[in-house]
């Protein structure tokens, strides 16, 4: 699919410049498609020093998530901006995906500022920011951005740059998933599909901060009982299989757990026959609300549990709540998320780090990053997976 627009060209010396001197690399895609096959490691030119009210960053680590595959694949709502395309040397005739003016792939990530320029205030070298700006491009070893497009991470030095990388998109999703939709008090429960997904695993530790007890549900797969095992050190009160709903005599097992209490939350990033199934468990007035699409089968959901249970069915996306909060309501949010991670209440999920080591080739490097998606988009890696860009 070739459905990125060209940028204007006076953007283009801004983002990266002209200099012949590399600084680092960068994730490219010039065109949609598969990430396994679409995506190029490219060497990029040095920084100028930033201009007025812009400010020059080191990304430290940025995570690739399911959603950053659906815009390289430009299957996502929320795209990159034109005038946030790069203009590379053209690089390589024999490949045709070659074609110099590319997108830096990547949403979220943690940078430290590394040059401010005039008429920044409140930012200094040294800080830990990240992006708040959608699609801005966080797979490159450094970036030039508007100071108005960050926000400086609180109690940075708190944090790990693993959690630093990742507070933006899973935590705050999971975070307001358990409070935007129904009033929960200690001792609810809630229950959630995909629970060993990155935003699973938030779910999890939130709602055990919260002394709410949840019920998970994972696939089957041969090391299950270790996968429960990490789960309940999580905070997971019950784990099940999706195998193990479909078996009905499950369902007094489930009475037993909740003492019959109606669950009255259900979290689903799955979709199918599965999470039919989950609903099923939902009391009355209960909220299922949808936030991914993992198996990539339509919602199909009883009539009988909208009429006679009166259920309500929802869907939430993390950057409409971005887009409708304030700065000082985005804040509030990311410090409440970085108070439970100081508190040992909220972790990173288990994740590999993927170096683009400063070592390899471009082609090196591109081979080694086309492994990784093919292992991500076949489900062998169970991790999240982290960039780093040297
Ligand atoms: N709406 C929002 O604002 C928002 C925010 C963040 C994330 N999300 C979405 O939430 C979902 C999870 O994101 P994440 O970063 O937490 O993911 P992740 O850590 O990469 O985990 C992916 C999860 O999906 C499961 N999965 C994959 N293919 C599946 C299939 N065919 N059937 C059932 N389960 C399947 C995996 O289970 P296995 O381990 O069994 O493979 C795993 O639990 C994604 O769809 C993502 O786009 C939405």
């Amino acid at each position: 699919m070739f459905s990125l627009r060209r940028p204007p060209a006076h953007r283009l010396s801004r983002l990266f410049a002209t200099s012949a001197a590399r600084s680092g690399r960068a994730v490219v895609y010039a065109v949609n498609g598969d990430p396994a096959t679409v995506l190029r490691v490219r060497s990029v030119p040095a920084l100028p020093p930033p201009p007025a009210g812009t400010l020059n960053l080191q990304v430290l680590l940025a995570p690739i998530n399911p959603a950053d595959l659906n815009v390289v694949e430009g299957v996502y709502p929320s795209k990159p901006r034109a005038d946030d395309a790069v203009h590379l040397p053209t690089h390589s005739v024999s490949d045709p995906l070659d074609t110099g003016t590319v997108w830096v792939g990547g949403n979220e990530g943690v940078a430290r500022v590394s040059a401010v320029g005039p008429g920044v205030s409140g930012l200094g070298v040294g800080d830990w920011v990240i992006l708040t700006r959608p699609q801005a491009g966080t797979w490159a070893a450094e970036r030039a951005v508007a100071a108005a497009d960050v926000a400086r991470v609180p109690d940075a030095e708190a944090l790990t740059e693993a959690q630093a990388a990742t507070l933006t998109v899973n935590p705050p999703t999971a975070y307001n998933m358990l409070s935007e939709f129904i009033d929960l008090a200690p001792g609810d429960w809630v229950v959630q599909n995909g629970a060993n997904s990155a935003v699973g695993q938030a779910v999890i530790q939130i709602a055990k901060a919260r002394g709410l007890n949840t019920l998970n549900l994972v696939r089957h797969r041969p090391e299950i009982d270790e996968l429960k095992q990490r789960l309940h050190a999580l905070g997971a009160t019950q784990v099940l299989t999706y195998d193990e709903l479909a078996d009905k005599s499950v369902r007094d097992k489930i009475k037993a757990w909740t003492g019959s209490k109606a669950i009255r939350l259900g979290l689903n990033c799955v979709g199918g026959k599965d999470t039919a199934l989950m609903a099923r468990l939902l009391g009355a007035d209960a909220h299922l609300v949808s936030y991914g699409a993992m198996a990539k089968q339509p919602l199909s959901l009883p009539t009988s549990l909208f009429i006679f249970k009166n259920l309500k069915s929802h869907g939430f996306w993390q950057t409409r709540w971005y887009s409708m909060k304030s700065a000082e309501e985005r804040a509030q949010l990311m410090q409440t998320l970085v108070n439970l991670i100081k508190e040992n209440k909220l972790d990173t999920p288990a994740h590999e780090v993927l170096t683009i080591s400063a070592a390899q080739t471009d082609e090196e490097a591109t081979e080694k990053l086309q492994e990784a998606m093919v292992a991500m988009s076949e489900g062998r890696y169970g991790k999240k997976l982290l960039l780093k860009i040297e």
